[in-house]
This record gives C-alpha cells, structure tokens and sequence, in this order.
C-alpha cells in the first residue's frame, strides 16, 4: 500500500489538540509533515495556513489538519488560497458530509472548543468517508470557479 500523508501545522491555541492528532494519524498509519508550533508562544494562524497549504501542494498529501484556538481563522485564511476546500466541522456527521459532498482537502478544529464528540473521532469520520461526485461533483466545481470573484 502506498504511503497516506498528511500536513498538520496549529497556532498556539491548539498546541496541545496538535499532540493528540499527530498521535492519533500515526496510529493510523499516516506519514505526518508536522509544520508546529509546538510551543506556547503566540504565532499568527494565517502564517500557519500559509505554511501547510504550500506544503501540501507540493504534492502526495491526501489532506491537511489546520488547528487553532477556535479552528476559524485558520480555516478561513487557508479557504483564501487557491484550491483549498477547508472544513470546519463539530461533530462526526458534518465530518462525514464534508469529504462525501464538499471533498474538503483540509480539515480544521479548535484546542479551546469543547466538541460534544471527541475530535479523533471527527476526524476519523471525515478520513474513512469517500467523495460521492456526482452532483456533488458539479457543486464543488462551481464552489470553486467562485476563486478570485
Ligand atoms: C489566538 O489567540 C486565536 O485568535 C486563534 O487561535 C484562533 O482562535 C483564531 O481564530
């Protein structure tokens, strides 16, 4: 079986959420590009989106993990880059939803959010669900022929 990788990077506000993912992908067989931080010093989430979105397009990731305090900036400063579809869902189902009709290339939660479902748990949620196509296949597209307008 091929190698599944994925790009995880976080603000200071999910150093910890951060820790619990990578653990969690590993077990699961995943190779993890972990872009930190790693400490509790302030960084700034748009820098951390950057960061991961240009590492993922370098190629081979199946998806991304962005993480901050409430997983929003994150999420909206990577849905400003070209081709990036970041989710930011609270339970399992829109977890679920989001691969099998919005085919999210990304996934965002928050280290200070109190999920009613563990977040692995959402999480595995989103990675065991298969994109359906289909009319969902020609929303996406006009989802993102709305870049740059
Ligand atoms: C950082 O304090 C905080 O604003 C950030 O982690 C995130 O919640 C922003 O959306």
């Amino acid at each position: 079986m091929s190698e599944r990788k994925v790009v995880l990077a976080n603000d200071h506000g999910a150093v910890e959420l951060a820790a619990e993912v990578m653990k969690h992908l590993e077990a699961r067989g995943f190779t993890v590009t972990y872009l930190g931080t790693d400490k509790a010093e302030s960084v700034d989430y748009p820098d951390k989106a950057e960061e991961a979105v240009i590492e993922y397009r370098k190629g081979g990731y199946e998806f991304g993990v962005l993480l901050c305090g409430t997983g929003i900036g994150i999420s909206i400063s990577a849905n400003k880059m070209k081709g990036i579809r970041c989710a930011l869902p609270q339970t399992k189902y829109a977890a679920e939803k989001t691969k099998q009709h919005n085919n999210a290339n990304f996934i965002a939660f928050g280290g200070r959010i109190d999920y009613p479902e563990p977040v692995t748990d959402i999480l595995d949620a989103y990675i065991d669900a298969q994109f359906e196509g289909g009319r969902h296949g020609r929303r996406v597209e006009k989802m993102m022929a709305l870049e740059g307008k």
